[in-house]
């Protein structure tokens, strides 16, 4: 009997991609092989993301070419489901939307797919069962290099444009001793770094051994004790929760790399006050100093929005003068997008044209600095981790220590080794080295 194929599609943030692993992890343990191509599988999972309009509407353009496959190879056995933050949002109304789909699954309680294909009454999951979820998946590497693995969920901060604590619930952090089992198997498998993921990483606050709770600082410090380890990164971590033993222990350990992704929304105060944010533009600017003071070096990343309700033509210059003040190796920039349920939803107030045309003044600074950044790099050494290979032969690709993508050619296989490279050319996005 030919085995079951399982077709997954992630949509959204790391945290998305991290759940669709474990989901493929789930069926890999029922006998499922994995298919990259959706008409040759018998379950198809859209792993779903809701955080803007665009992403979740592509949601039900995919359902509807799924269906032509469904029509077109008529098989017995093919599900569809779907998965993730629009499942968690939309629920019910996907089924009113697009009855074709036979299982919805939020982002909490998808540990239960595998049962729920075998009863068809049980057509939704979307309680919030994050103690339960981390205790019933599995954990197998997916083979590469660099492994993401979620630490914390859920938020409590409610952004007023932000889907997130309604989709993903309340703050969550797993226990120490959970995320030490989970890395070491990684590492037994060769992995050489983690990425620890939450929706707000840093407000991490898990149980260690001893029953007190801890926090990330302590972790990174933990976690960097396995000696096969090299690399310790962590996303997406919210500026209030920067505290000082976490900006100290980018000093001190040297297996934290000097990268830090920091969103900050807006350079305005007046807009932050409005996204409910919490903190001013000079809060931030004294967090990126501590952090500077400590490692010199620290890359700098963020995240965006622009045309926010009422946000006025002084907003955006004064972000755009944080911007130039602060410098961002690399940073995500939107035009807001009104969300269902969020309480900034009602005043969506600026023309499309001024949101475009803000964005793109935004993004070309970002673009300039990203580019002067690399090319700062040109005739330095840097240490890469290669993680796979190019496009051409005996091309590999790696990352340096700032997160910046290294192309490289050589005649050995450099797959998870650690080089120091001579950076010899420098493009907006990458740079390029020859061992
Ligand atoms: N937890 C992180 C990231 C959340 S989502 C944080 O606290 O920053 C990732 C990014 O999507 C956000 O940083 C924000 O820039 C963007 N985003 C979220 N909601 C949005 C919306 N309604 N419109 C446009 N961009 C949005
Ligand atoms: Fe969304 Fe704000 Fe929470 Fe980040 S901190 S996930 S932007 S509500
Ligand atoms: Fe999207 Fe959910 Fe991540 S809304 S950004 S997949 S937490």
């Amino acid at each position: 009997m030919s085995k079951n194929k399982i077709y997954i599609k992630s949509y959204g943030c790391q945290m998305n991609v991290y759940d669709s692993n474990r989901i493929l992890d789930l069926f890999k343990n029922k006998n499922y092989e994995i298919t990259k191509d959706p008409k040759d599988a018998n379950l198809v999972v859209l792993n779903t993301c809701h955080i803007r309009e665009k992403a979740a509407e592509k949601v039900y353009s995919d359902i509807g070419r799924i269906n032509k496959i469904k029509k077109n190879i008529s098989k017995d056995n093919f599900k569809l489901v779907v998965a993730g933050c629009v499942a968690q949002a939309e629920g019910k109304e996907i089924k009113k939307r697009a009855p074709t789909v036979d299982f919805v699954v939020g982002p909490q309680s998808y540990q239960n797919l595998p049962d729920m294909l075998e009863d068809s009454n049980n057509f939704i999951s979307d309680e919030f069962t994050q103690n339960e979820k981390f205790k019933k998946l599995l954990y197998n590497s997916s083979g590469g290099v660099s492994e993401f693995v979620s630490i914390q969920e859920g938020c409590d901060k409610f952004c007023s444009f932000c889907v997130v604590p309604y989709t993903r619930g309340p703050e969550f952090s797993r226990p120490v001793g959970d995320i030490l089992i989970e890395i070491e198997k990684y590492v037994n498998h060769g992995v050489k770094e983690i990425i620890f993921l939450g929706q707000n990483v840093n407000a991490y606050h898990g149980k260690g051994k001893d029953g007190k709770s801890k926090d990330l600082a302590y972790l990174i410090n933990k976690v960097s004790e396995i000696e096969k380890l090299s690399r310790i990164r962590y996303m997406t971590s919210h500026p209030i929760d920067m505290s000082n033993s976490l900006i100290e222990v980018h000093k001190t350990n040297k297996k934290l790399m000097p990268f830090l992704h920091l969103p900050i929304q807006s350079g305005s105060n007046k807009v932050l006050k409005d996204m409910n944010r919490k903190h001013t533009v000079d809060f931030y600017k004294r967090i990126v100093d501590q952090l500077r003071e400590k490692r010199s070096d620290i890359a700098l990343s963020s995240d965006f929005i622009v045309g926010y309700p009422n946000e006025t033509d002084k907003d955006f210059e004064e972000t755009m003068k944080f911007v130039d003040e602060v410098k961002f190796v690399i940073a995500y920039s939107f035009m807001y997008s009104q969300r269902p349920g969020t309480p900034a939803q009602k005043k969506d107030n600026i023309p499309l044209q001024e949101k475009k045309a803000r964005l793109s003044a935004l993004q070309s600074i970002l673009k300039e600095q990203q580019k002067n950044f690399n090319k700062s790099f040109i005739g330095k050494n840097i240490e890469v981790l290669f993680e796979k290979k190019g496009r051409y032969e005996h091309q590999y690709i790696g990352r340096s220590i700032y997160n910046q993508s290294v192309f490289t050619n050589s005649e050995k296989d450099l797959i998870n080794t650690i080089k120091n490279v001579e950076i010899l050319n420098s493009t907006d996005f990458a740079l390029e080295s020859f061992i």
